[in-house]
């Protein structure tokens, strides 16, 4: 039965931490009691977020500076986990454990015993381990995904997605802001980031579910980009300015599937450039391709004029709008890289409400996050292809159906919406 009210636990309260916690704390049904941060400064501005959130209703929030310590303490439904990308496994599998559902900030994984041991701990307890990939709610990502699913594509051949985004600054600044990226930067080289476009991209090619990813092969370039930010904006002497970073500036990745697919992947965080995703979908019918963040253009059979021509994707969007941004559309898109990130949220909360199996499970967030250790070991090997785990143990092949909900990312459910043509 549907919990009225769940509790949810935040653990890391850096910038996005403490972000995801000011909008969860005012999803209907969830309150937020307990947040954590080892930084005890961040752990008591944790409380004030809470408190400051549209619709508190003066319920008591504690903070900790101890995951450990909040999870003895502490009766919750679920926990957030906010923290660096090497510490996320280790705390939802701590969570799992003490009972709780888990819910993840993107990032890769640092070990297939990481990806193995979340695995593990979600069947034993029956707790869910969701990765919050706000990327699979976007509004284009969602209508695109209605869009093969509907058949407008064809039959997927190939796709592409990036992490292009210049954080030479948010890098560099790490020790600074207490932000965890530099230190992966410094001694990693490999897709450090492959979830934003990936998450999308195995939920249009069913991964997981009658289909799996198979192998990735990764190639890195130089590293050049972060020593000669630092030289201009910290000067000649200044330690990192000649820091052999280790992690390439472009790190390219091929990834080929059970059922023939290719995925490349590109990460691209420490040259000037503007952001973009770089979604790129082809299909024997035409092809999407997102040429900057706004530029999106479309050449597809029977929707398109002709396929030798892009047209604006924009000019499409609102046609095949997917019901759920129907009906955030028409509620009022709230705050938070365009609204996915609200949507995420929420897809997260009514897992917990529903203590039922979530969009995002274990098995796509262990997937989707072993590409990182997998693209550091064959860059390392010179681009050799490396062999990705079968988390499912087999039954990709043959799964229980997924639970359709209005959140689902498997499906469109148009059952869980207004289809008359007055909310269409
Ligand atoms: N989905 C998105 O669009 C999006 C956007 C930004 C960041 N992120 C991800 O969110 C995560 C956090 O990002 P950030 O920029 O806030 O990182 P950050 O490094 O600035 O902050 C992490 C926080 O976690 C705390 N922390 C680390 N280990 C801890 C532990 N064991 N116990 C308690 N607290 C601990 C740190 O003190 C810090 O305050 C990262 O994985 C990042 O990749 C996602």
């Amino acid at each position: 039965m549907k919990k009225e009210t769940v509790r949810i636990g935040v653990v890391g309260l850096g910038g996005r931490g403490s972000g995801m916690l000011g909008l969860l704390a005012e999803v209907p049904g969830v309150i937020c009691p307990a947040v954590c941060d080892r930084v005890p400064e961040r752990a008591a501005h944790g409380v004030e977020v809470v408190k400051e959130c549209d619709g508190y209703a003066g319920y008591e929030v504690r903070s900790y500076t101890d995951y450990k310590e909040m999870f003895a303490k502490e009766t919750l439904d679920a926990v957030m986990i906010s923290t660096t990308w090497i510490t996320h496994a280790e705390i939802a599998v701590a969570a799992m454990r003490a009972g709780m559902h888990a819910a993840i900030e993107v990032g890769g994984a640092a070990s297939i015993e990481e990806c193995w041991q979340m695995v593990r701990a979600s069947e034993e307890t029956g707790k869910f381990c969701m990765l919050l990939e706000n990327c699979c709610y976007d509004r284009k990502e969602m209508a695109l995904f209605k869009m093969v699913k509907e058949g407008l594509f064809g039959e997927v051949v190939h796709c592409e997605g990036g992490y292009r985004h210049d954080l030479r600054d948010e890098i560099s600044l790490g020790r600074e802001n207490i932000h965890g990226r530099l230190y992966n930067f410094q001694n990693r080289n490999g897709e450090l980031y492959p979830t934003h476009q990936l998450g999308p991209i195995c939920k249009l090619l069913d991964i997981n579910r009658k289909n799996r990813m198979l192998t990735v092969c990764s190639v890195a370039s130089k590293a050049v980009g972060l020593r000669e930010w630092n030289k201009k904006n910290k000067g000649e002497d200044y330690d990192l300015s000649s820091y052999p970073f280790t992690q390439g500036d472009i790190v390219t990745s091929i990834i080929k599937c059970a059922h023939g697919e290719t995925i490349v992947l590109t990460h691209d965080c420490s040259l000037p450039r503007p952001y973009c995703r770089d979604y790129v979908i082809q299909g024997t019918k035409g092809i999407f391709k997102e040429a900057t963040e706004r530029e999106l253009r479309i050449a597809l059979e029977g929707v398109t004029e002709n396929t030798h021509t892009f047209e604006d994707f924009n000019n499409y969007i609102e046609k095949y709008e997917h019901p759920l941004w129907r009906e955030y559309r028409t509620d009022g898109v709230k705050a938070g890289h365009g609204g996915m990130d609200w949507l995420v949220l929420c897809a997260f909360a009514e897992a917990v409400q529903e203590d039922a199996e979530p969009p995002i499970d274990v098995y796509d967030t262990a997937a989707w996050m072993a590409i990182t250790c997998l693209s550091e070991q064959s860059v390392a090997m010179g681009g050799m292809p490396v062999p990705i785990p079968d988390f499912t143990n087999g039954k990709w092949i043959d799964r229980a159906p997924f639970r359709r909900s209005k959140f689902c990312v498997n499906a469109v459910c148009e059952e869980y919406f207004d289809n008359t043509e007055e909310a269409k």
